[in-house]
């Protein structure tokens, strides 16, 4: 854990309660209905889960809610069920197999509209494809696409016939993915020739050919054509989608799974080492995500919901795919860039597709601000009724330019915080009931148990600073680490024993508020991308020219952290500008564009402590700009801060 002293500054006054009219039609329309929900789930947590739980379709019921030997949870043990059937197969005994289930506009303009009957059609023929090359139960799956529906598609495939899909980003590199595929032991990998990004074309299979070099387990590649741009296709390992989708039947029953049959898992950045694959279970994850969808954004049959993630991300994940369409409901995505052809394209989408549910990130609402209030201006956004952010603290500041400038003063925010490893929303305002006041996350939703501790995992008391916890286990909760449970039981519930601990800083206000201050362990939050350090640190090392590295944070304004590289470099190579940006194209490739440095700083020496440890509170003091306030004494050369002071030019 970081050696960090948590002081809370922020004091934010304004208070927003929702609207008569808003409240008067949501789910959850009042304080004392919010009230009554959280005093059950606090006196009966898992007849609460089980209530909501049995709202979806189980094949046969669990014997147990929750079998909990700490820190492994099992929910519903004995039930079977599949996610996929729940997205698809539930709703197409009424009118809503006739609806839009996935709504999508491709950067270049071309949209698609797919019923909830077509995709059904179309995820039993690509789980077909995958039966027929022996893809089967148990297998997992990497799937390495653009937005395109049929990443949507992929996903639903796997969980139909139980193969655990593990999304990697089309952002990252082609070495990011080798690594990803390797620790998955992944036997098929799915991508396609290329996406389209800000009017370019990201070479998404010329990135998997370079990845498949070193990654022994795949047998297949399904290639999905969407550029149509020449690539290299490796017969027999690879194959066209279309090509296989044609010869496959539009029936495929789905899995009888139990519940805690692992649905995905997602690699995140941790404190140490390489990224995690973070693994979700069926059964709990399902309940967790169909719940938080509609409560949070208060979802109704005649919504149109919009979560502009990136469906590589957890985000898209949930609010994307499962969450909306365990919902039955209209779930828009949207390919490339936010600001091509122009700054105001989410708007004009909002505006075609008359959105009503519209959730983004602080990040990109720096962006929007930056642009200017011309480009909102320009549209019709009369149709939002509900906006929501996600992925780091929101500044005071860009949540009322939110508020009025895409809100109109009229949609309520939710700030919803929550985290791979979390899988669903856990705090979050419920929009009908529950006053917001701008940057806090509000309360914890009912039946998730949070509190902000010491380090002994003592309550501190209102408004202090301290490590945000969850006390009690939730159905969406990461079950492991793939391959790693000790990993598992070391990150996440040795810290604060019995707790488990989530790596970011909070505080609770006098009503009982929540105000997230960040992460407090080395990950690093660039645009909403979790970033650890140590990843960044490997990267630079790997480079000839580097001895030994150390990244940290530094605010920054547009991504809300920046990230600032201290190196020093192995003996003969020389500290030239050229060198700085080669690092930086070092980095871009071996991680992703995302994780690059902003800025390389050359020194003779790291400051250490004595037993070797780099003292990153330093260092994220210097690349900030801001005096060393803290604690020196521990400095193994106190020479080696002097002389970095001096090195900032
Ligand atoms: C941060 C994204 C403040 C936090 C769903 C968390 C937030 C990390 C919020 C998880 C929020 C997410 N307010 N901080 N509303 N939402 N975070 O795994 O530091 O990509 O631990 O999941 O993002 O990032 P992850």
């Amino acid at each position: 854990m970081a050696e960090t002293h948590i002081e809370s500054l922020l004091k934010e006054q304004r208070i927003f309660p929702p609207s008569p009219e808003f409240s008067k039609h949501a789910h959850i329309h009042s304080l004392e209905v919010y009230d009554s929900i959280t005093k059950r789930a606090a006196e009966d947590p898992e007849g609460y889960w089980a209530d909501i739980a049995a709202e979806l379709d189980w094949f046969e019921p669990w014997k147990k809610v929750l079998e909990w030997d700490s820190p492994f949870a099992k929910w519903f043990v004995g039930g079977k069920t599949n996610i996929a059937f729940n997205c698809i197969d539930r709703h197409l005994s009424s009118a809503t197999k006739n609806k839009v289930a996935i709504l999508w506009e491709g950067e270049p303009g071309d949209v698609r509209a797919l019923s909830y009957q077509m995709l059904h059609y179309e995820v039993c023929r690509f789980a077909n494809v995958l039966k027929s090359l022996g893809i089967e139960k148990g297998d997992r799956a990497t799937i390495y696409m653009g937005m395109v529906p049929e990443l949507a598609i992929a996903m639903l495939a796997c969980a139909r016939i139980g193969v655990t899909h593990n999304v990697v980003f089309g952002g990252f590199s082609a070495e990011a993915l080798r690594d990803r595929i390797n620790d998955s032991k992944s036997r098929v990998l799915i991508t396609a020739d290329g996406a389209y990004r800000r009017g370019a074309i990201v070479p998404l299979k010329k990135n998997a050919d370079e990845a498949l070099s070193g990654a022994p387990s795949i047998e297949r590649v399904i290639v999905y054509k969407r550029t149509g741009e020449p690539v290299n296709m490796a017969p027999p390992r690879d194959l066209w989608w279309h090509d296989q989708v044609a010869k496959m039947a539009g029936v495929c029953p789905a899995e009888r799974l139990e519940a805690e049959h692992p649905v995905f898992m997602l690699y995140t950045s941790g404190t140490t080492g390489k990224p995690k694959g973070v693994v979700h279970a069926t059964g709990g994850y399902m309940t967790n995500v169909y719940i938080t969808t509609k409560w949070v954004f208060d979802l109704k049959d005649e919504d149109t919901f919009w979560c502009s993630a990136d469906v590589g991300w957890v985000t898209g994940h949930s609010y994307i795919v499962y969450g909306p369409l365990l919902n039955g409901a209209t779930s828009v995505m949207y390919e490339g860039a936010p600001n091509y052809p122009e700054p105001d394209r989410f708007w004009s989408i909002i505006e075609k597709f008359k959105v009503n549910i519209f959730y983004t990130a602080p990040t990109a609402i720096r962006s929007f601000i930056k642009w200017g209030d011309l480009w909102p201006a320009k549209h019709d956004l009369s149709s939002l009724r509900l906006l929501g952010t996600v992925g780091e603290p929101i500044n005071p500041e860009a949540w009322m330019w939110y508020h009025k400038n895409i809100g109109r003063d009229r949609c309520p925010i939710v700030d919803t915080w929550w985290q791979t490893e979390t899988g669903a929303i856990m705090i979050s305002p419920i929009p009908g009931a529950l006053p917001t006041k701008p940057g806090s996350a509000t309360r914890p939703l009912p039946g998730v148990v949070v509190d902000v501790v010491d380090r002994q995992g003592k309550s501190v008391g209102t408004n202090q600073g301290g490590f945000l916890v969850i006390k009690r286990p939730w159905p969406s909760m990461l079950r492991t680490i793939y391959g790693d449970p000790e990993r598992y039981k070391k990150q996440y519930w040795s810290e604060i024993p019995g707790m488990y601990f989530t790596g970011d800083g909070a505080r609770c206000d006098e009503d009982g508020y929540l105000w997230i201050m960040g992460r407090i362990d080395d990950v690093i939050n660039v645009s909403g991308h979790r970033i650890g350090t140590m990843e960044v640190e490997s990267s630079l090392v790997s480079h000839p020219t580097v001895a030994e590295a150390a990244v940290v944070g530094r605010p920054d304004e547009l991504k809300g952290q920046g990230i600032v590289a201290f190196v020093t470099l192995a003996a003969g190579h020389q500290a030239a500008p050229a060198l700085k940006e080669e690092l930086k194209g070092h980095v871009a490739k071996t991680i992703g564009g995302f994780a690059k440095p902003d800025e390389i700083r050359f020194t003779d020496a790291l400051p250490k402590t004595r037993s070797g440890k780099i003292m990153r509170r330093l260092l994220r003091d210097l690349a900030s700009g801001q005096a060393t306030v803290g604690d020196t004494t521990t400095l193994e050369d106190f020479s080696v801060l002097t002389k970095l002071r001096e090195e900032e030019e």
